[in-house]
């Protein structure tokens, strides 16, 4: 379980930007897009961040909140970002914001769900890595540090 101590990294390092025309395939029979694909893309994004920030994989380990704000359809052109909000010894809590353009793509950028996920960097045997620090560079990353574990209980 090693990482170089003096090794840190902002949120802007790590942060990973997915874009994807939703398809008719992924909508279910009201003619929205299902839930589970949105939740798919939100794990696919928040995976990259984390594994970026950890420099090795990192797999859920809990999704602490996930808002579905608005329905998506079939030809939105879907917009997942995703960051590292905080990390720990060897979890990362990612957020992840989600954005939908309408399929003519010239009406508003419309915010279609946000997500809050917890990452855990894993070795070769699947046990937990340490990860390095994170750096929050701006105001809005120490913000959104002391948001993440707020109201989540302190496992050790
Ligand atoms: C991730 C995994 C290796 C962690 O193993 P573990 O024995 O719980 O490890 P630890 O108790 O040492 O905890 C490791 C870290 O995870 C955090 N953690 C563990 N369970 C957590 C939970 N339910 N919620 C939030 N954080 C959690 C701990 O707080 C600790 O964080 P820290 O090192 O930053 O302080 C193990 O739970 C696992 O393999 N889970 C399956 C992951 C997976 O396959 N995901 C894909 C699902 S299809």
């Amino acid at each position: 379980m090693t990482a170089p101590a003096e090794l840190t990294r902002t949120p802007a390092d790590s942060a990973v930007t997915l874009a994807h025309i939703m398809s008719e395939h992924d909508t279910n029979l009201y003619g929205t897009v299902h839930g589970g694909v949105v939740m798919k893309l939100i794990d696919d994004a928040a995976a990259a961040a984390a594994g970026r920030h950890a420099g090795v994989p990192a797999v859920t380990v809990s999704v602490e909140e996930m808002t579905f704000l608005a329905p998506v359809r079939a030809g939105d052109l879907l917009t997942v970002r995703a960051r590292v909000d905080h990390a720990g010894r060897t979890s990362m809590d990612v957020g992840v914001v989600v954005t939908a353009e309408r399929w003519n793509l010239t009406g508003p950028v419309t915010r279609v769900a946000t997500a809050h996920l917890v990452f855990v960097a894993v070795d070769a045997d699947g046990q937990p890595h340490r990860v390095p620090a994170l750096d929050p560079a701006t105001p809005a990353d120490r913000r959104r540090q002391r948001r993440s574990r707020t109201g989540r209980p302190d496992r050790r």
